[in-house]
């Protein structure tokens, strides 16, 4: 079907939705300048994001860790909400809308989204791994690499690493969300990270028309009532 026919399909079908609900990934923030984590820019240094963001490579090395972090906080401390950012927020001033978000940029509260559930935390969090005292710190970049806590412990970003189990309270809240939502706009998400790859499923099993937006198919594209093959800042203000 041609691409305008298949926007027009989705914006009827969200100005019919009583619930709808939005799950995100990095693709929504690339055209922000955010490298995605999959995509050919998605590596730093030659490392795998996947081998930097783990318990393990933490404890071998928060150096490494901290560095890889500090440039990815920087990077962000300079960069924008781009127009997809903004469309979720117009669909807010409609009706009441929720976004579950993957990336840890806090992109989608700083153009004004107010119900956003982080399941993989937020960078601009840190946490001690001592005492586990967790605090918002904006720190652009910090003097000393790996950074302390006031206990002498030291500190790490506040985001879920793989192989850690996601907040309970976010996890908790999605899922509520997925049961009640009748609209969900999967993304700029690869959709193999799990939990959140399994959401968009679960709320077609429950009823919920379910649409993809993102330049290339992924594993869920199957699932979708609507795949809309192109950038989320293109494709989401023609939708709203
Ligand atoms: P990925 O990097 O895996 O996937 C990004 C997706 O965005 C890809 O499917 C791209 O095709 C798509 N994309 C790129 N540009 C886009 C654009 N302008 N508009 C729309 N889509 C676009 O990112 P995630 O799926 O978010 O987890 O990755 C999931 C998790 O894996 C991340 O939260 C992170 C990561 O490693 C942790 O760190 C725990």
């Amino acid at each position: 079907m041609d691409i305008s026919l298949l926007i027009e399909k989705v914006r009827d079908a969200l100005q019919r939705a009583r619930r709808p609900l939005a799950l995100t990934g990095a693709g929504i923030s690339a055209e922000s300048g955010v490298p995605t984590f999959r995509g050919s820019d998605g590596l730093w240094r030659n490392h795998r994001p996947e081998e930097l963001a783990t318990p393990e490579a933490f404890r071998k090395d928060p150096r490494l860790v901290w560095e890889f972090y500090q440039w990815r906080r920087t990077l962000l401390s300079e960069v924008k909400p781009n127009r997809a950012h903004y469309a979720l927020v117009r669909i807010e001033e409609k009706k009441p809308f929720s976004i579950i978000t993957q990336n840890v940029d806090g992109l989608h509260s700083l153009a004004g989204s107010t119900d956003v559930v982080e399941l993989h935390g937020n960078i601009w969090r840190v946490r001690c791994t001592d005492c586990g005292m967790e605090r918002e710190d904006r720190t652009v970049p910090f003097e000393e690499i790996p950074p302390r806590c006031g206990c002498g412990g030291l500190l790490r970003p506040g985001v879920v690493w793989f192989g850690e189990m996601l907040p309970a309270d976010a996890l908790d809240r999605a899922y509520e969300l997925i049961k009640a939502t009748d609209l969900m706009l999967v993304i700029g998400t690869s959709g193999v990270v799990q939990p959140a790859a399994s959401f968009a499923t679960m709320a077609k099993r429950r009823g919920a028309f379910v649409v993809e937006i993102n330049p290339e198919l992924t594993p869920i594209s199957s699932y979708m009532d609507v795949v809309i093959n192109g950038k989320a800042g293109e494709i989401l203000p023609q939708i709203v």
